[in-house]
């Protein structure tokens, strides 16, 4: 089999077979295919797609690069949930010990990633002390123990994904669904669950902008995930705005926690309910999305999922008194509140914007080696629908340095649009695949 020529075939529209999917895969995981004829075949997807055969065959080629975790060793369902990334997006920090505190075993690897924030892994590290670098045995003890372990992903975790997701980066081929099908769910299959809650989100702030798209993507990973004998479902979820108020890792960490005792925001509860009762009802803990929702909503009244956070941490060696007191947490040298010229009713807050402004301030990192501040970023004060005074705050920046403060809150308040006209509160659930 020669590269060159199925590139060609490619080229051309022709369907690629199971074996040259994975000759392709493997060769350029090895190294014996060049970046110059991988990014050339990456192209040629990008512009004329892939059939559900191709997509699903490459899939499982990414997902057989590295390890594939065999869950099967502990009892139940196992369900996971993955999220296409957002702004504010702290739903797996208070999904994965609520869904636990239901009684359903959560085994999770979660990502760094780069962009605004930190991943889950960075946040969970605001507690000192806290591993994500779990050895496989620890991993498995602490579910089997504590219904709950969170790590990071594993260096040998889909390998060929990590190679073609660098290049695609350098070759402007990361906007090709069938290519960020494939790597998401690469990486969701090598992590061993039995079923899967996608969490994808449409918006200014997210990778699918427009509903149509997002519909698309979650369509192609549904199908994959279905095809390689999972459950899954998609939640198409809103992100015209951050989610929840805060934005920055510690302080996301922070409303996690205030989630987890009862004072979570509306539109971040929303979404953490609609996620956490479809992770129930494929786990079959529940019989109905209802149930689901109102067991998820007793497991915080009654403190269970408070409770059930405190020993996560403190099995994976972080210091919990920072739950009980999430005022010790370090804070940001510059706390300064932000107000707008106009007053009126708030119509929308381009989310990428307030994201692009923490990442300004060092609370994400640009290159997969930076290192990120744990305490700056910003806490909404208004969000879409609420009407606004001239002396009323918008938002709340947290920095420790004078200058990027400056240049963070001139992209802040540029992300704003106010009107006279009434404008509700935004919809959080937009579809389901
Ligand atoms: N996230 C991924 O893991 N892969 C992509 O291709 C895009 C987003």
């Amino acid at each position: 089999m020669r590269m060159l020529d199925l590139i060609e075939k490619k080229k051309e529209k022709r369907e690629l077979s199971n074996e040259e999917i994975k000759f392709i895969v493997n060769g350029f995981t090895k190294g014996d295919i060049p970046d110059y004829q991988m990014a050339a075949f990456l192209m040629a997807v990008r512009f004329t797609g892939m059939t559900e055969n191709e997509i699903l065959n490459l899939t499982l080629a990414m997902r057989d690069s590295g390890d594939v975790l065999d869950l099967s060793r502990m009892v139940g369902l196992k369900v996971d949930k993955h999220s296409s990334g957002g702004v504010g997006d702290k739903t797996t920090i208070l999904l994965a010990p609520l869904v636990a505190s239901c009684g359903m075993p959560v085994a999770k690897m979660s990502g760094r990633g780069l962009g605004h924030t930190g991943g889950t892994i960075d946040k969970l590290e605001s507690f000192p002390g806290f591993m994500t670098a779990l050895p496989e045995d620890m991993f498995f003890d602490n579910v089997e123990k504590h219904g709950i372990a969170v790590a990071g992903q594993t260096a040998n975790l889909a390998p060929a994904d990590k190679k073609m997701y660098a290049l695609r980066d350098a070759t402007a081929t990361v906007d090709s669904i069938p290519l960020i099908a494939s790597s998401i769910m690469s990486k969701k299959l090598a992590a061993g669950a039995d079923a899967i809650v996608l969490d994808v989100k449409v918006g200014d702030g997210a990778f699918m902008k427009d509903l149509k798209s997002a519909t698309d993507l979650a369509t192609e990973m549904v199908t994959i995930g279905r095809n390689a004998g999972k459950q899954v479902t998609a939640v198409l979820t809103q992100m015209d705005q951050p989610l929840g108020n805060a934005v920055g890792n510690i302080l996301e960490v922070k409303e996690a926690i205030a989630s987890l005792k009862g004072k979570g925001p509306d539109d971040l509860m929303e979404v953490v309910f609609a996620l956490g009762s479809r992770m129930l009802l494929l786990g079959k803990k529940v019989n109905s999305l209802k149930e689901g929702e109102e067991m998820l909503k007793d497991a915080i009244s009654s403190g269970r999922a408070f409770d059930k956070f405190k020993e996560f941490v403190e099995a994976q060696k972080g210091d919990s008194s920072y739950a009980e007191h999430p005022e010790n947490f370090p804070e940001a040298a510059i706390v300064e509140d932000v107000y707008l010229e106009d007053e009126g009713y708030i119509s929308a807050i381009k989310a990428e914007k307030i994201g692009h402004a923490c990442m300004v301030l060092g609370g994400g990192r640009a290159e997969k080696d930076d290192v990120i501040d744990l305490t700056v970023g910003c806490v909404m004060k208004k969000k879409v629908g609420s009407f606004i005074k001239k002396d009323d705050a918008v938002l709340t920046l947290y920095a420790n340095d004078r200058e990027k403060m400056e240049q963070a809150k001139a992209e802040v308040i540029s992300a704003f649009t106010v009107t006279d006209e009434v404008k509700k509160p935004l919809e959080m659930i937009l579809g389901e695949v």
